[in-house]
Order: C-alpha cells, then sequence, then structure tokens
C-alpha cells in the first residue's frame, strides 16, 4: 500500500529570499510550447508576461515572434489570426486536459498526518513539487491489474481509476497512486536546449514544473519583496517604539 511519494525537490523560488531562475523558465516555456500546449491550455496568462523581468524575461522581439506563432480566434473578425503579445495563450480542451495556468496552485504537493497540512507548514503547498514529481512518476503497471486497465499507472496521481484487484479484503489500495489519463508526456531528451542544458527526465519536469509556478504566481518575488519590506519596517519601528517607551517612564522609575 501506501501514499504517493512526492519528491521535496529544491526550486530557487522556495524562502523569503527565493527568486525565479529566468533560464529555468525560459527551458519550462520550451518544454510547455513543444509538449504539453499539445493538449493544454494556458488561458489566463497574458503572452505579454513571457517579457516580464521577474518571469521569463524575454526580449521584447521574441515575445511577439512567439505570439505570431499562436492563432487565436477573434470574435471581431469572427476568424482566427495570429496572436499579439496583447492576447493571452490559447485554451485547449481538445483532449479533455484540464487547463494548466493555476494547475501550480491547485495542487498541493504536501499534506500531513490525517490531512492536517502539518507538512505544508514546514515545505510549503508543494505545487510545483506535485507537478514535477506526476510527470516523474509513471511506472509498469503492477502485476494485480488486469490487462489493459484503462489509463497509464502513475504512482503519484491519486484521483485517477483503480482496479478492484488492486484492493486488498477491506477495500484498501495495495498499490500507491492511481491510472491517469494523460499518457507520459516526457521520456527525457524531449527537448534540445540551445544552450546545452541537460534534457534529462529529472531536470525537465523541474523545468516545466518552475515554468507553472510562474504561470500561476507571476508576482510571488513582487510580493516576497513587499512582505520583506514590511518587516524591516517594522522591526525598526519596533526599536523606536521600546527606546520612546523607555524615555518616557525613565523620570518615574
Ligand atoms: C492532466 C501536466 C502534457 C493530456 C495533467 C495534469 C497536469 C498535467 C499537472 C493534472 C493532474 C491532476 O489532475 O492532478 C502536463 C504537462 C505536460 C503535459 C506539464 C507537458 C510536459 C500532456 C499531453 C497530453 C496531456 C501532451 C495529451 C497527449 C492530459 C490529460 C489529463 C492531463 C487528458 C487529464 C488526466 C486525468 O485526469 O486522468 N497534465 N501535461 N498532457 N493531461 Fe497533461
Amino acid at each position: 500500500g501506501g501514499t504517493a511519494h512526492i519528491e521535496d525537490y529544491a526550486f530557487s523560488f522556495e524562502g523569503p529570499f527565493g527568486a525565479y531562475d529566468q533560464n529555468q523558465l525560459q527551458r519550462g516555456l520550451k518544454i510547455f510550447t513543444e509538449v504539453c500546449s499539445a493538449c493544454h491550455g494556458l488561458k489566463y496568462v497574458p503572452l505579454r508576461t513571457l517579457g516580464d523581468e521577474t518571469g521569463p524575461g524575454l526580449p521584447e522581439d521574441q515575445v511577439r515572434a512567439y505570439a505570431a506563432n499562436i492563432e487565436v480566434f477573434d470574435k471581431s473578425l469572427d476568424d482566427y489570426r495570429p496572436a499579439t503579445p496583447a492576447d493571452k495563450f490559447p485554451a485547449n480542451t481538445g483532449v479533455g486536459a484540464p487547463d494548466l495556468s493555476l494547475m501550480a496552485k491547485g495542487r498541493a504537493g504536501f499534506h500531513g498526518p490525517i490531512g492536517l497540512g502539518i507538512n505544508q507548514i514546514v515545505k510549503g503547498m508543494g505545487g510545483p513539487e506535485y507537478i514535477a514529481s506526476l510527470l516523474a512518476g509513471y511506472h509498469e503497471a503492477p502485476d494485480c491489474a488486469p490487462e489493459g486497465f484503462s489509463g497509464y499507472y502513475n504512482t503519484v496521481f491519486t484521483a485517477g481509476g483503480y482496479p478492484e484487484e488492486c484492493k486488498d479484503e477491506h477495500g484498501a489500495h495495495t498499490v500507491p497512486g492511481s491510472w491517469i489519463g494523460m499518457a507520459p508526456p516526457l521520456m527525457g531528451e524531449d527537448v534540445d536546449f540551445d544552450d546545452g542544458h541537460s534534457n534529462e527526465l529529472h531536470h525537465e519536469v523541474q523545468d516545466v514544473a518552475a515554468f507553472l509556478m510562474w504561470a500561476a504566481e507571476p508576482k510571488m518575488m513582487q510580493r516576497k519583496t513587499a512582505g520583506l519590506t514590511g518587516v524591516i519596517f517594522l522591526s525598526v519601528l519596533a526599536v523606536l517604539l521600546y527606546l520612546t517607551n523607555k524615555r518616557i517612564w525613565a523620570p518615574v522609575k
């Protein structure tokens, strides 16, 4: 039995000083474009944000060129036209694949004893860890499963189909995970990077997961900076209040 194992990957954007790794986001974008976008949409993400300094940071001409490769339906023209940076990534629901815009925030990687969420306090929500682990979580179907059981066996995906044959007499699952409707999208060496960066599976899954984290939370860096500024400001204020307080009460003591 046992539950799904989610790898606690060390992403650059973790912790109070964490930041997105621009090169990693660009690699993730390439994987999304060449592999995932065949089935998945990213319909809430504006194409212009590919140029964001705290995001993938593509130069303006590359953002425009990227957009021009995408066809979007324009209601006012009642026809398709090449996208511009003002458009969003297209939706894609053709094969029933969910939109990935918010997936990194819609899934948690870490839970805790009886779902209390204790591990989330220590390790964070783990959306990108979940996605990376899911993409690396495909295995040969266990022996208990009947031949040709629908879907692909994945030890991290828990919401899919599960054969009766793999349950014990109490109905408990004897193997982790379940059967998912997505064929393994990455096998390693699926894309080539211009800078020769490794395209081994364990790198690819982290790169595309980091990209999807950025897609779901493009302002994470600004949020952290604002939070840190607030903490520093309040620390200074606390010291001043302490000293003021001492001074006010000095004659009485
Ligand atoms: C589901 C990511 C490529 C088809 C999903 C989910 C994620 C994901 C995170 C949701 C899992 C969940 O509900 O917890 C990706 C990434 C891809 C990729 C990052 C590229 C590296 C593809 C491709 C196809 C596809 C190429 C089609 C050939 C599907 C389908 C589902 C799904 C049908 C729903 C599965 C189910 O609920 O059983 N994908 N995907 N995906 N994906 Fe993908």
